[in-house]
């Protein structure tokens, strides 16, 4: 294959709503490179999902259409991007039995993102093996695709550095056989809680959801964190670590105004509402047309599988051709 090909991949763990932190990290990008590609995957990734919600597979099986909900409001075309299943394509775990060959486990307990989700979750010691391990089974997400361009979330940049581990090392024992992969993040970086928390997410409760209504949105904005010693509104107000304008910095285009606001609230003499009615008016804009359309589209719940179940079919025709040489490749090609 040749290397200047472009073939982006990426996919989402069905375990919930997805959050403007994914919109700004990574599926902003999905949206953009859909029409920059040759080729464009979107994983629904339950398998994924499953690594530490074993106990609860409702859950899983639950959030496989919001995802796809989720990312086809955003924009996401089926025509352009192949939208599936990452468990109706068992290729996919046989590639990962296969890579788990060339993974320590010193290494997976390395890892500094499935370090920090395990510290999340309170996993210690008894994590799930699948959940340790699940940045082989990304690695298998993405190669069987030879995808080579992952758009994801900045937290997610040391599970593509394994990837990368995986096919220099696959490589190196069984001969070329996949290339190494780029990441895509969102210019932004990471986008901050509504609580202040360096991290936007479920599971800290402090996640403003894409299909949020104008009502839940407003009361989320209303209870951002600001400046705990901005108490009247002329008291001079602190702008860094002042949730709102980190949102506003991200998503008002009118960024002179902002600069403006800014130099006003600093001095004193702005209240939080004020700043914060602007944004909720800002997030409103970008959110009602995503709400939309995504309160259309789940009229029809059977048309998106059918979308799922379509693109599954042309992502197994490329895994079972990856499979193939990968197997001659590690000579278990018997008949
Ligand atoms: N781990 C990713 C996340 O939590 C989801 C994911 C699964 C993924 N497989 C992928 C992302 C393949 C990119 C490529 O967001």
């Amino acid at each position: 294959m040749a290397k200047d090909i472009k073939i982006v991949l990426t996919g989402d763990r069905p375990t919930g709503k997805l959050h403007l932190g994914h919109f700004v990290g990574s599926i902003q990008n999905r949206i953009k490179l859909q029409n920059e590609a040759d080729k464009s995957f979107y994983m629904v990734a339950d398998i994924q999902g499953l690594t530490d919600n074993a106990d609860n597979p409702e859950k899983v099986r639950g959030n496989v259409l919001e995802v796809a909900l989720d990312n086809l409001a955003c924009g996401l075309d089926p025509k352009k991007t192949t939208m599936f299943i990452q468990s109706e394509v068992p290729e996919i775990a046989e590639l990962t039995v296969l890579f788990l060959n060339l993974v320590t486990l010193a290494r997976l307990k390395r890892n500094p993102t499935v370090k920090n989700e395990m510290k999340d979750k309170g996993f210690g010691e008894d994590v799930p093996a699948g959940f340790l391990a699940y940045p082989v089974s990304q690695a298998a997400d993405i190669l069987f695709a030879k995808a080579n361009l992952i758009p994801v979330g900045e937290d997610q940049l040391p599970v593509i550095e394994q990837v990368n581990e995986i096919v220099d090392d696959f490589n190196r024992l069984y001969g070329k056989t996949f290339n190494r992969v780029k990441h895509l993040t969102g210019d932004t970086g990471r986008l901050v809680g509504i609580d202040g928390n360096s991290k936007m997410s479920k599971s800290l409760n402090n996640a403003i959801y894409i299909s949020d209504s104008l009502e839940v949105v407003s009361k989320k904005v209303m209870n951002m964190y600001t400046d705990p010693n901005h108490i009247h509104v002329n008291d001079a107000g602190k702008v860094e670590g002042n949730v709102v304008f980190t949102y506003l910095d991200i998503f008002d285009e009118n960024k002179d105004e902002i600069v403006e606001l800014k130099k006003q609230y600093e001095k004193g003499g702005l209240g939080d509402v004020v700043i914060k009615k602007r944004l909720i008016e800002v997030l409103e804009k970008l959110i009602a047309p995503i709400r939309e359309r995504r309160e259309n589209l789940a009229k029809d719940p059977q048309a998106v599988m059918k979308i799922l179940q379509e693109g599954t079919v042309k992502a197994r025709e490329a895994a079972v051709e990856t499979m193939a040489e990968v197997r001659k490749a590690i000579k278990i090609d018997y008949f």
